[in-house]
């Protein structure tokens, strides 16, 4: 199936094989940092943003994003508010959940730009590090959210 869709705010199109999953589709697409992990919908690695909501990719068909906005960290300025919180909070260490780390932040802080540490900390209940970095984690969430309210 042709699926058309905007990625990372430009318009794209892809050929989804049946049962493809959105997260193959988006790493054959140049997406890498959607890493499939876990494949079960339980580490939050593969999370990507579509339509605004967080979604794990390797739960999604790619043929369901057809029509709609998909949002990956190779989409974000550098000067993204969560990316520069996660860099100057030292939340990554390996950086393999980042990517869905920074993205589930984003739609946090679109719903509730003053999150607290404790809702942030449920929030991303389902973003496992193996690294076990969540203080930093949190650190970043509170930073991103101050940074966030400051740009707007
Ligand atoms: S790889 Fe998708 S949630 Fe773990
Ligand atoms: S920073 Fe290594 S898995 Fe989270």
């Amino acid at each position: 199936m042709r699926v058309a869709f905007v990625l990372d705010g430009a318009p794209a199109e892809l050929e989804a094989g049946e049962g493809e999953m959105l997260v193959d589709a988006l790493r054959a697409a140049g997406r890498l940092s959607v890493r499939e992990t876990c494949g079960i919908g339980v580490c939050g690695a593969c999370a990507v943003i579509v339509d605004d909501e967080p979604v794990s990719a390797c739960l999604m068909l790619a043929a369901q994003v057809d029509g709609r906005s998909v949002t990956t960290v190779e989409g974000l300025p550098d000067d993204d508010p969560v990316l520069q919180a996660f860099t100057q909070a030292h939340a990554a260490q390996c950086g393999w959940c980042t990517p869905g780390m920074v993205l589930t932040v984003k739609a946090m802080l679109a719903d509730d730009p003053q999150i607290d540490r404790e809702r942030a900390a449920e929030g991303l209940g389902g973003n496992l590090c193996r690294c076990g970095s969540y203080s930093r984690i949190l650190d970043a969430v509170q930073l991103a959210a101050e940074l966030t309210l400051k740009e707007d």
